[in-house]
C-alpha cells in the first residue's frame, strides 16, 4: 500500500518531543500493510490509533544526488541516485554552530529522527544544525528503485559505500550551506552507532567525534561468544523473577512435547495460529517467531510506552513476565506474551507464522518488506550475526545458527559467501586503541550491550554504562520516567561533545 509520504509524515512526526506540544488531533492512520518486526534492524509500523502532535523541530525532507559507486570508476559511469535526508536549522547559528549528523541505519530515516530526540535537545544547547541521513537501500533511498534487491544491483550495498555516502554528503552540504568551518559530530544507535564509529575511524578529516549508542561493533565482527545474545535476553526476564524464566522454558518444553506427538491441532488452537502447522519446519518457524517477541521486548524495555519498531507498553519485560505467570496454561500465557509484540493493536484474529516473522541471516530478526531484504544481504556479507539459543545458557529452544548455516542461506538467497573476518580487518575489530573521540554508550538491559565496548580504551575512547537502560535509551528525548543513570549519561555525553567541538574549531581555524 502506498501512503502519501508528506501527509503521512506531517501527521506522525510527532512522537519524539512531547514537551513542545502546540496542538493535537487523534487520527487513525492506516500505515504500511506489512508489520515489520525486527531486532537490530528497525522499521515497523502498524495500522493503529496515533495521537498526532504538532511538535518542534520540523525537519525538512530533502534528497541528495549521490554517487552510485564510490569505488569503481567504470562500473556505473558517473551514475547517481537520490539519497534522502532530513535537516533542521531551527537551532543553528548559521556558519558557526556545529553540525550534528545522524548516520542512518537499516530502516526509514524518519523512524530514527522521531526516536532520537536527544540529538535535537543537544542541538538547542549548541546551536547546531541537525541532519539525519538515510542509509542507501533503505526507506526511500533505493538506488535502483524496486530493482534494487536484484542481483547484481544489490551489490552496491556495503558498509563502505554507506560511509562514503555520508562523507560526500557532509562535505558537499557544508559547502552549500557555507558551513565549512563548522565541526561535525556523528551520532548513531545500534548499526547506526557502528557506522558512527567507522566514520570516525575512516574519515577523521571530516568528523570530529562520534557518539555510538548501543553499537555492537565487537559481536558483529565475530569477536563475542555466539551464546551471549540470547543469554542476555534471558537475563532480562530472569531479573524480573526466576519464575519468569522457568515459565518461559516450561512453555517451550510443552510446545516441544506437542510437536513430538505431532499434535498439530492442539498447537494451532493454543497458539491461535491461522493455519495448522504440519511439519518440523513449521514448528521451527513458530519457535523463531516466539523467541523474536522476547528479543524485541528486551531491546525495547523502556520505562515508558514507545512507538519505535511498533508499539510497546512501558516496561514490556515486566508486562511479559506478568503475562507468563498469570494463569496455569503456560501455552496460552506464551501466546499472549507474543501478542504484546505482534498484536499490540488488538486487531489480530490469528497469528500467521510466515507473515509475522521472517527467518534470515540475522537470528535476532530482519523484519519484513524491502528493508528486511537489505538487512539480510548485509548479514550475508559483512555483518556477522551467528547467534544461537540452546536451552542451557538461555531459556529458548535449541536453535543453532552456525557459520555453515549462514553460508547455506546466503549462497541460496543471494549467491554470496559471507566473509566472517572482513569487518574485523576493515574496521579494526577490538584493535581500536589508536582511534580517538568516540563514546560507546550501552544500557545494561540491552542484549546488544555485551556485543559492544563496555570498558574505556583511553581518555578519548570512552565507555558509558547506563544502568536500567535498554537499546540506545540515551538517544531518546528526555522523559519524566528516565532513570537517573540516563540523565547522567546524557550530561556526560554533552560535556565530552562540547570539548570535541572546541578542539575541532581550533583545528579547522588552523587549516590553510
Ligand atoms: C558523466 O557526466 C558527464 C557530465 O555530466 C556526462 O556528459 C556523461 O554522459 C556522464 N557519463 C556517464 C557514463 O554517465
Ligand atoms: C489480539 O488482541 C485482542 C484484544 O486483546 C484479542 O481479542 C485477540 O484474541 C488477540 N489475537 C490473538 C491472535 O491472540
Ligand atoms: C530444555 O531442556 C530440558 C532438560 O534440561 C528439557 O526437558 C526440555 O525439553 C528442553 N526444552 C526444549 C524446548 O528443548
Ligand atoms: C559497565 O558494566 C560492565 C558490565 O557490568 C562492566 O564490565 C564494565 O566495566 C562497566 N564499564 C564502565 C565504564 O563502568
Amino acid at each position: 500500500m502506498e501512503v502519501d509520504a508528506s501527509l503521512y509524515w506531517t501527521l506522525t512526526r510527532s512522537l519524539c518531543n512531547m514537551k513542545k506540544i502546540l496542538s493535537f488531533v487523534t487520527v487513525t492512520v492506516a500505515l504500511f500493510s506489512a508489520e515489520l518486526l525486527q531486532a537490530l534492524p528497525h522499521s515497523y509500523f502498524q495500522s493503529q490509533k496515533h495521537q498526532i502532535y504538532k511538535t518542534e523541530p520540523q525537519f525538512t525532507e530533502k534528497y541528495f544526488t549521490q554517487t552510485l559507486d564510490h569505488f569503481n570508476f567504470n562500473s556505473m559511469g558517473n551514475g547517481t541516485f537520490s539519497q534522502r535526508y532530513l535537516i533542521t536549522d531551527k537551532h543553528w547559528k548559521k556558519g558557526y554552530g556545529p553540525i550534528f549528523f545522524y548516520t542512518g541505519n537499516e530502516g526509514d530515516i524518519w523512524e530514527f529522527a522521531l526516536n532520537s530526540g536527544f540529538i535535537t535537545e543537544l542541538a538547542a544547547q549548541h546551536r547546531a544544525l541537525v541532519i539525519f541521513a538515510e542509509h542507501r537501500y533503505y526507506g526511500r533511498s533505493l538506488p535502483f528503485g524496486k530493482d534494487s534487491f536484484n542481483i547484481p544491483q544489490i551489490s552496491l550495498l556495503t558498509v563502505e559505500q554507506a560511509l562514503a555516502d555520508y562523507s560526500v554528503m557532509i562535505t558537499e552540504l557544508k559547502q552549500q550551506l557555507a558551513a565549512t568551518d563548522c565541526p561535525v559530530i556523528v551520532f548513531g544507535g545500534s548499526y547506526g552507532g557502528m557506522l558512527s564509529v567507522y566514520m570516525r575511524l575512516k574519515y577523521p578529516n571530516i568528523v570530529a567525534g562520534a557518539l555510538a549508542a548501543s553499537a555492537p561493533i565487537l559481536s558483529t565482527a565475530g569477536l563475542v561468544d555466539s551464546r551471549q545474545f540470547f543469554h542476555d535476553v534471558t537475563a532480562d526476564f530472569e531479573s524480573i523473577a526466576p519464575e519468569c524464566r522457568k515459565a518461559v522454558r516450561g512453555a517451550f518444553h510443552l510446545l516441544k512435547e506437542l510437536a513430538e506427538f505431532q499434535d498439530y491441532d492442539r498447537i494451532q488452537s493454543e497458539f491461535a495460529l491461522c493455519k495448522s502447522p504440519s511439519s518440523a519446519q513449521d514448528i521451527h518457524q513458530l519457535n523463531g517467531l516466539l523467541r523474536n517477541a522476547f528479543t524485541v521486548m528486551a531491546m525495547l524495555d523502556y520505562p515508558y510506552s514507545t512507538h519505535f519498531m511498533g508499539s510497546m507498553p512501558a516496561n514490556p519485560v515486566k508486562v511479559a513476565c506478568d503475562t507468563m505467570m498469570s494463569g496455569s496454561n503456560l501455552l496460552v500465557n506464551l501466546r499472549n506474551t507474543a501478542g504484546i509484540v505482534y498484536n499490540a493493536t488488538g486487531v489480530l484474529t490469528c497469528f500467521d507464522l510466515y507473515s509475522l516473522y521472517l527467518e534470515c541471516a540475522d537470528p535476532t530478526g530482519c523484519g519484513l518488506g524491502f528493508n528486511s531484504m537489505a538487512w539480510d544481504y548485509q548479514a550475508c556479507t559483512e555483518i556477522n550475526l551467528c547467534y544461537e539459543s540452546n536451552n542451557v545458557t538461555d531459556m529458548f529452544p535449541p536453535m543453532p545458527f552456525t557459520e555453515r548455516d549462514r553460508e547455506l542461506h546466503c549462497s541460496q538467497r543471494w549467491a554470496v559467501v559471507p566473509r566472517p573476518d572482513w569487518l574485523k580487518t576493515q574496521f579494526w575489530g577490538d584493535g581500536i586503541s589508536s582511534a580517538s573521540n568516540i563514546i560507546f554508550s550501552n544500557g545494561d538491559l540491552d542484549p546488544w550491550a555485551n556485543g559492544g565496548v563496555r570498558k574505556s580504551f583511553s581518555s578519548s575512547l570512552i565507555a558509558i554504562n547506563i544502568s536500567g537502560g535498554a537499546h540506545h535509551l540515551d538517544l531518546r528525548s528526555s522523559n519524566d520516567a528516565d532513570p537517573v543513570s540516563v540523565i547522567n549519561a546524557r550530561k556526560r555525553e554533552a560535556d565530552i561533545i562540547s570539548q570535541w567541538i572546541k578542539m575541532d574549531r581550533t583545528r579547522l581555524q588552523q587549516l590553510p
